[in-house]
């Protein structure tokens, strides 16, 4: 496995591969990211992990300062599952000013977008530069970021990129917390309240499993029950799988996404639900 951290070296070292899978994260890898990795591996002879925390998708008074990184460890993680580990500085991704940027389609503002203004458009900004580097055929991103996933998707779409998408399962701990960095912002007593958050969405799956079909009621039952634990919600809300939209009468494949905080650390879920 070779690190990387310059832009000219990794274009020489990927010069004339023709089959490049790749998994851009922002580092402090942990298993749902590594069963990217391997995912990526069953779709690409040279399969390339980027780590780069991005100013660009951070707002003012996120944690951009405090991520965790540990790139040490992350590249002993992945060592045997990556050939190339792209990490480059803020000033190797950006050397001019950013002033060029991608506008994401208007869903982003909902949701997490809503939350995060601009959040979206500097992921989807440096997605594409990083696209612009690796040039993979393939690149995996993760269910976890439900709404990322579909401005991704959305970003290939629409600018006829010649890479293909795909979704890897949101990965669990064994009580059902969606495995995240920001986790470890948690204190033991959050770590132990977190696993409701999951627990809240497989209950609105059940109930529309079951026949119910008043979303809205749905949604505000499960923001209710988590406000009652002392959740500060951001949003519960119930979507189509292929638009992210509210979803129109006899639309059978669902999501319901949910961010919520615990203390300081904004938690993100979600679980697909096909209606029969
Ligand atoms: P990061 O949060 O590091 O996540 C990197 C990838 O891992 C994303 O595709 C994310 O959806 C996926 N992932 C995170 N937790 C997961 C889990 N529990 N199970 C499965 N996949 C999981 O997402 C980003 O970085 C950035 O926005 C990035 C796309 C790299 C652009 O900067």
């Amino acid at each position: 496995m070779q690190l990387i951290h310059s832009v000219s070296e990794l274009r020489a070292r990927l010069a004339g591969e023709s089959s490049v899978a790749f998994v851009p994260t922002m580092g402090n890898l942990h298993v749902g990211h590594l069963d990217l990795v391997r995912i990526a591996r069953q779709h690409g002879r040279c399969v390339v992990v980027s780590i780069f925390v991005n100013p660009l998708q951070f707002g003012v008074g996120e944690d951009f300062d405090t991520y965790p990184r540990t790139l040490e460890a992350d590249c002993a993680q992945l060592q045997g599952l990556a050939d190339v580990v792209f990490a480059p500085s803020v000033a190797e991704m950006y050397p001019l000013p950013q002033t060029m940027t991608v506008t994401p389609p208007p869903i982003a503002s909902e949701l997490c977008g809503a939350a995060r203004p601009g959040h979206f458009s500097g992921v989807a900004t440096v997605v594409l530069k990083l696209f612009n580097l690796v040039q993979p055929q393939v690149a995996v991103f993760g269910k976890k970021d439900y709404q990322q996933l579909h401005v991704i998707r959305q970003l290939v779409a629409q600018f006829n990129l010649p890479v293909e998408i795909i979704g890897g399962e949101t990965v669990r701990a064994a009580d059902g917390l969606a495995l995240s960095s920001r986790n470890q912002y948690l204190s033991p007593a959050e770590r132990g309240e977190a696993v409701f958050l999951s627990q809240t969405l497989q209950a609105v799956k059940q109930n529309l499993l079951s026949g119910v079909r008043d979303a809205a009621a749905l949604e505000r039952q499960a923001a209710e029950a988590l406000a009652a634990r002392g959740w500060q919600v951001d949003y519960v809300a119930i979507r189509s799988q292929a638009t992210l939209a509210a979803p129109t009468s006899g639309e059978h494949e669902l999501v319901v996404l949910a961010a919520a905080k615990l203390g300081i650390t904004r938690l993100i879920d979600n679980l697909e639900i096909c209606l029969e």
